[in-house]
């Protein structure tokens, strides 16, 4: 307990540094790293380069996508820069083991001290329903559970039985999945009423948990859907004339979010030693959108990429696509995944209400 609340003050002044003299030297802080590792599931918003390997349409390993990467390097990632797992990495590196950004598991060029500190094994196109990652040629969360099988006894040629059972267990887990099952159910293209789908995927979702914790998993931070009909793509297809927010999607996915967070609730206690913590990310999103003057933001409703109210993935490209001239003042990289800055912006946020209750 007392590790814990100085690690909370170290972690939080660190936050502070972070966010206003970015680029400085990281301070020298303790190395019993509180997470020796970050390792990551999920969908596009998580995904760190998987589906570079993967013979899927659900690529973006070219130009103009990370644009904001370190050296302007297309890596796999959905967006124009860092993506989720990187920006937490970020900030947990700069008082602990993890390193700054986090490398996808299918990279064959990975080297025992890269998965040391954590990989990400999400991929771009993925739900928590098998049927949703396999139309997509995605890499399932079933998947993902067995490239961490492998992981597990990688680490444990690395550095033995017990230090893998010691690292897994204090290493934080972050789950962001379900962006692509919410929307499916939405539009209506599936046999069942959004009410009983979201209530199957969730039981994919609980499923899920439970693998994770018979792997070893204790500290397990998942990540709700975004508020999909103000996704700027959502806008144009059913925003109408205006491109208004999609009502029927943001209701799906506060439908499906609140699903989530209960289960998680209920689950949480039922796993021994376990915190299970939800981050409400459609509300974070939502304030962004909702008061963009407030954030420096000045294009809520069109991403960055080309027009901005259609193109994501292959239609954002090179050839067709232009960019925005200021991507800073863009909430929006592409018509449906956020900018590196806006989820720098919601990640501060995220960290600092959840890392305590992992603790
Ligand atoms: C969305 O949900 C609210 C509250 O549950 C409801 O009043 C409204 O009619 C719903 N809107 C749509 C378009 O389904
Ligand atoms: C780009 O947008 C940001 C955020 O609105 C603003 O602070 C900055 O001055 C803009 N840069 C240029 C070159 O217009």
């Amino acid at each position: 307990m007392k590790q814990n609340s100085r690690f909370l003050i170290l972690f939080l002044s660190s936050i502070n540094v972070f966010f206003k003299i970015t680029g400085a030297a990281p301070a020298s802080l303790p190395s019993s790293a509180i997470f020796p590792a970050l390792i990551v599931f999920g969908d596009s918003y998580a995904d760190t380069g998987n589906n570079n390997y993967l013979n899927t349409i659900a690529k973006c390993n070219f130009p103009p996508y990370g644009i904001n990467f370190e050296g302007g390097i297309p890596t796999g990632r959905f967006g124009d820069g860092e993506v989720f797992p990187d920006l937490i990495g970020s900030l947990l590196s700069e008082g602990l083991g993890i390193k700054r950004t986090i490398p996808a598991s299918l990279d064959p060029t990975l080297t025992s001290k890269d998965l040391l500190t954590g990989v990400s094994f999400a991929s771009g196109g993925s739900g928590f329903n098998p049927w949703i990652s396999q139309s997509r040629s995605a890499l399932s969360m079933e998947g993902q559970l067995k490239k961490l099988e492998e992981y597990i006894e990688k680490l444990k040629k690395i550095g033995g039985e017990e230090t893998t059972d010691d690292i897994i267990s204090k290493s934080l887990f972050l789950v962001v999945s379900g962006s692509n099952d919410v929307p499916s159910a939405a539009a209506g293209n599936l046999q069942y009423d959004v009410e009983s789908y979201t209530s199957s995927v969730i039981k994919f979702a609980s499923d899920f948990m439970k693998k994770l914790y018979r792997y070893g998993a204790r500290r397990i931070l998942v990540v709700g859907v975004p508020p999909f009909g103000c996704l700027p793509s959502q806008r144009t297809l059913g925003g109408g004339l205006q491109r208004d927010c999609d009502q029927d999607y943001n209701n799906a996915s506060k439908l499906f979010n609140s699903k989530l967070s209960s289960m998680l609730d209920s689950l949480s206690p039922t796993l021994q030693d376990t915190k299970l913590v939800y981050f409400d990310y459609y509300n974070s999103l939502l304030e962004l959108i909702q008061s963009p003057q407030r954030y420096g933001f000045e294009v809520v409703d069109r991403g960055c990429c080309g027009t901005g109210l259609i193109e994501t993935l292959l239609l954002c490209n090179r050839y067709t696509s232009s960019i925005c001239p200021n991507i800073s003042a863009y909430l929006f990289w592409d018509a449906y995944h956020p900018s590196e800055r806006a989820n720098r912006i919601l990640i501060s946020k995220l960290l600092e209400k959840s890392v305590p209750m992992l603790l």
